[in-house]
């Protein structure tokens, strides 16, 4: 056993022992660590390892005692279906009773890769928690070295959510992991940083329609052009509707995808707004990413949106609250605050995007009682960044 017990883990520049109970692998520890973490796999334990959009925390999909440790670890509400993620095409549809033309063209251009396919359930192919007792199964092939050898070695379909306590950001560094579930789970293989920094993009396709059910790094853009004029991409996350459909993606991501008002897609998302049976993802309900001081997301106009970020931190500031701005790079250094945290260029929302969750912990480590945010443009990943954004603050949304 190469086991790091003892081993200090620091990647976010704060030195954690890790627990007896949680054996870490540094990145160092190679193809002996995974392994030791496949084998830990095998006999029914639960490691974390990194995918390329945040670290997983992953058991065996068939093993009930895993995957049952896994909603323990973390404190999920047993009504939350888990993710499966295997290595190869084959496996994918494995688990699944029927794939469509449409839905093997998805995965063939986007796996490996952050694009997750809600499908029927094959019966049987995984034990019912995995799925929350529904009749469909979320499957992704993800696209990280580390995590496909894990997998491959492992030999089975791995259920693996974001390693992170419920209601937390997700993980996007092994230290993150421990700071939720040290000592909670039987390891973690530390495989640095993970590139996206969003959770995957989650999608069901019914009748013609792909159903964004949580943005993520495949957009809907990328989506649009895979399907040309087979599909029609929709948003249905929950925000865009409840929210009164706030800026880019209340009008569908037909029109994100370049489509004139009035064409199909936007028809189309009209219709899926009203309609009860429209695809939903369960984990949309639940509070998510939120740091524990109060956050405002300020969006609208650059010049505006800076502007009321800085009044929104000044008058909390004088209600004698520790308050943080999340900024553009652009438009951080005239801020004034407690903190004042880059997310990243405005150009460039896949930087910030792989910024947002360790920003949002250091929120609660710089002990911020009051957050303001500024908004990104909605284009492309913006999209993921934005429907993050959102949750994490919980809907207090200020549009100038
Ligand atoms: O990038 C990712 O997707 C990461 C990495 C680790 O792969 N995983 C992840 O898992 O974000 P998790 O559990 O944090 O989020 C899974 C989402 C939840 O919103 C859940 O409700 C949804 O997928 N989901 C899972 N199974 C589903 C199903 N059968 N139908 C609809 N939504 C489902
Ligand atoms: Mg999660």
């Amino acid at each position: 056993m190469i086991g790091y017990n003892r081993k200090k883990c620091a990647g976010d520049g704060v030195e954690r022992s890790v627990s007896p109970k949680t054996t870490y692998w540094p990145p160092e520890s190679g193809d002996a660590g995974v392994r030791e973490a496949a084998e830990v796999l095998v006999s029914g334990g639960i490691v974390a390892f990194p995918t390329e959009t945040v670290y997983g925390l992953g058991g065996d999909a068939r093993r009930p005692e895993a995957v049952e440790r896994i909603f323990a670890a973390k404190g999920r509400p047993a009504d939350n279906p888990l993710i499966v993620h295997v290595g190869r095409l084959e496996d994918a549809v494995a688990l699944t009773a029927e794939v469509s033309p449409l839905e093997l063209r998805l995965m063939e251009r986007f796996w490996p890769g952050p694009l997750t396919l809600v499908l029927p359930v094959r019966r049987g192919a995984v034990t019912p928690q995995v799925t929350a007792g529904l009749d469909t199964v979320a499957v992704r092939v993800p696209d990280h070295p580390l995590a496909r050898r894990l997998i491959a070695k492992a030999g089975c379909p791995i259920a693996a959510p974001s390693a992170n306590r419920s209601g937390r950001p997700s993980p996007t560094l092994a230290a993150h992991v421990l700071e939720d579930l040290n000592g909670r789970i039987d390891g973690v293989l530390d495989g640095g940083p993970t590139g996206v920094g969003v959770e995957s993009t989650v999608v069901r396709v019914l009748d013609g329609m792909i159903y964004i059910l949580r943005p993520g790094g495949v957009t809907a853009e990328m989506l649009q052009a895979c399907a040309g004029d087979d599909a029609v991409v929709m948003d249905a996350t929950e925000g865009a509707v409840a929210s009164g459909g706030n800026a880019g993606i209340g009008a569908g991501a037909g029109a994100a995808a370049g489509r004139a008002p009035g064409a199909p897609a936007d028809r189309a998302f009209a219709a899926g707004v009203s309609d009860p049976s429209r695809p939903r993802s369960p984990g949309v309900k639940y509070t998510h990413y939120a740091p524990r001081g109060e956050m405002l997301l300020v969006t609208g106009d650059p010049a505006r949106v800076r502007e009321a970020v800085q009044a929104a931190a000044r008058r909390k500031r004088e209600e004698g609250r520790r308050v943080g701005i999340l900024a553009c790079r652009e438009h951080a250094a005239a801020y004034e605050a407690d903190a004042v945290i880059v997310l990243g260029s405005r150009e460039a929302p896949d930087e910030a995007a792989r910024n947002l969750y360790a920003a949002l912990r250091e929120c609660d480590a710089r002990e911020l009682e009051a957050i303001v945010a500024e908004g990104f443009p909605e284009a492309g990943i913006g999209s993921a960044l934005m429907n993050r954004l959102r949750k994490a603050a919980g809907g207090n949304v200020l549009t100038v």
